[in-house]
């Protein structure tokens, strides 16, 4: 019996599909076709896949085609197969060549010419109303989004607001975009506003984006105050929109493989969590100088925070925050200590004048995970038990910027696809509860 692998991701199944199916089946006896998985897309940068895996396979299945399905989620796994299931050929579009002659060495490699004129790109493209983004700030972030979002098809960013024109002029040069002086111009030919201006303007940006049927991505924080963020998702809710807040650690493969081995069990029940993220600034930026809205804890506590409230929750019973103050009385680093009705604890650290080890650490009850710097863009994480030759290591990519992840996943939403799993709204809402208590007990009360 002669056997024939092929793989794919199959979205939108077309005829290109089921001709190469046809011809692979043709080749042999018996096919097995692997199908991607939505992490194992995601983390090779193929974003916005819109069907499900599991419509993906029933769609192979119906062709009638495919002896045997199964799926595919890593790297290398394609050599493992091969030796797994004893296979003759594998086989694969042109669009290939090459690219697995290293496989030639364990079994025969065959590519087959790809039906011309068709693909899921071209479909996806066609089905997707392309989303038009404006974008208001024109910092460094912004610059990052821009580069990111060009990753992510169904994207095309259009316009730019800064209340300093020359600003928004310079930013609109540099990416070549139309720069308006007001936001009513603005928001003429857009979908979605990308909010990146300071802190303390986001509230009445998003507002008014809501208010002229934009949908919102915000970075974080946010807002800076929980009846303000409640306030934000009950207007989108009313309108129809989405407000999404990006922070970008929230949306990689990676943080998630890692939130996923955290649940499994595996490493007992979960009981401490410590996270550390500094990142030294210079003292004549806005960060270390802006008395009301800098300071450590409102740059960098949405990271630190993130991993504790997912894992743990939003329902902490008691929070506690010290900080080592610079001369200006910005707080320069910030430890925040949370404890949980079960008696869970967490320790959050952030620091713009102190520079310390930037580590996550989850322990559990059979063992811990340890993420090092910088785990907030989770690539690689490892796992230890009380043997401790005993290690488990994980890896996942991480591109560039990592922002293309939160982008695709506020296109798939926009889409009606994946609900708020990656950050709900009540953890956005405990975020912006967190940073009020925060200035309240730091800054005078004042928001
Ligand atoms: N394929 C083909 N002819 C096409 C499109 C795809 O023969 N017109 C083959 C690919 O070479 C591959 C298999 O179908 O062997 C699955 O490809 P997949 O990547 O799922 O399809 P694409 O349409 O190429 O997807 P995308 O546009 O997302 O890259």
């Amino acid at each position: 019996m002669v056997k024939v692998i092929t793989y794919g991701t199959f979205d939108l199944f077309h005829e290109g599909h089921y001709r190469l199916l046809k011809r692979a089946k043709a080749l042999g006896d018996y096919l097995i076709v692997g199908v991607t998985t939505e992490t194992f897309d995601k983390a090779r940068g193929k974003l916005n896949v819109i069907d499900s895996l599991m419509t993906r396979i029933e769609n192979v299945k119906k062709t009638g085609f495919a002896d045997e399905i199964i799926i595919e989620e890593s790297v290398g796994q394609k050599f493992s197969d091969i030796k797994k299931y004893h296979v003759d050929i594998f086989t694969v579009g042109s669009d290939w060549v090459g690219k697995f002659d290293y496989l030639k060495e364990y079994c025969q490699v065959v590519y087959l010419e790809r039906t011309k004129d068709i693909s899921s790109t071209m479909l996806r493209e066609k089905k997707r109303h392309i989303q038009r983004f404006g974008v208001i700030g024109t910092g460094r972030i912004a610059g990052r989004f821009m580069s990111e979002a060009r990753n992510v098809s169904g994207v095309e960013i259009q316009s730019v607001y800064n209340p300093h024109p020359a600003s928004a002029i310079r930013f609109a040069e540099e990416w070549d975009l139309n720069a308006y002086r007001t936001l009513e111009e603005f928001y003429k030919n857009i979908d979605v506003v990308y909010i990146a201006s300071p802190h303390e303007t986001h509230y009445d940006y998003i507002k008014d984006a809501l208010n002229h049927g934009k949908h919102v991505i915000c970075e974080k924080p946010m807002v800076l105050e929980k009846k303000q963020a409640e306030e934000v998702f009950a207007l989108a809710k009313e309108r129809n929109l989405i407000v999404f807040e990006g922070i970008k650690t929230a949306y990689c493969p990676g943080f998630h493989k890692l939130l996923g081995v955290a649940c499994s069990g595996r490493i007992g029940v979960l009981k401490n969590i410590e996270a550390c993220f500094t990142k030294l600034e210079n003292p004549q930026h806005r960060e270390l100088v802006d008395t009301k809205y800098g300071g450590s804890f409102l740059e960098l506590a949405s990271y630190v925070l993130l991993p504790v409230l997912k894992l743990f929750g939003t329902d902490f019973e008691d929070v506690r925050f010290e900080t080592i103050d610079g001369d200006n009385g910005l707080d320069l680093f910030t430890k925040t200590s949370l404890r949980y009705p079960n008696g869970n604890l967490a320790t959050v650290t952030c620091g713009l004048g102190v520079k310390a080890e930037g580590r996550l650490l989850i322990a559990g009850t059979l063992g811990y995970i340890v993420v090092g710097a910088p785990w907030w863009k989770t690539s690689y994480f490892e796992v230890h038990y009380e043997d401790p030759n005993k290690v488990e290591k994980y890896t996942e990519s991480y591109l560039d910027f990592g922002l293309r992840y939160e982008i695709s996943d506020f296109l798939s939403r926009l889409n009606g696809g994946e609900k708020d799993f990656c950050l709900t709204r009540g953890e956005s809402i405990c975020l912006a509860g967190l940073m009020e208590r925060f200035m309240q007990e730091h800054r005078g009360g004042q928001t």
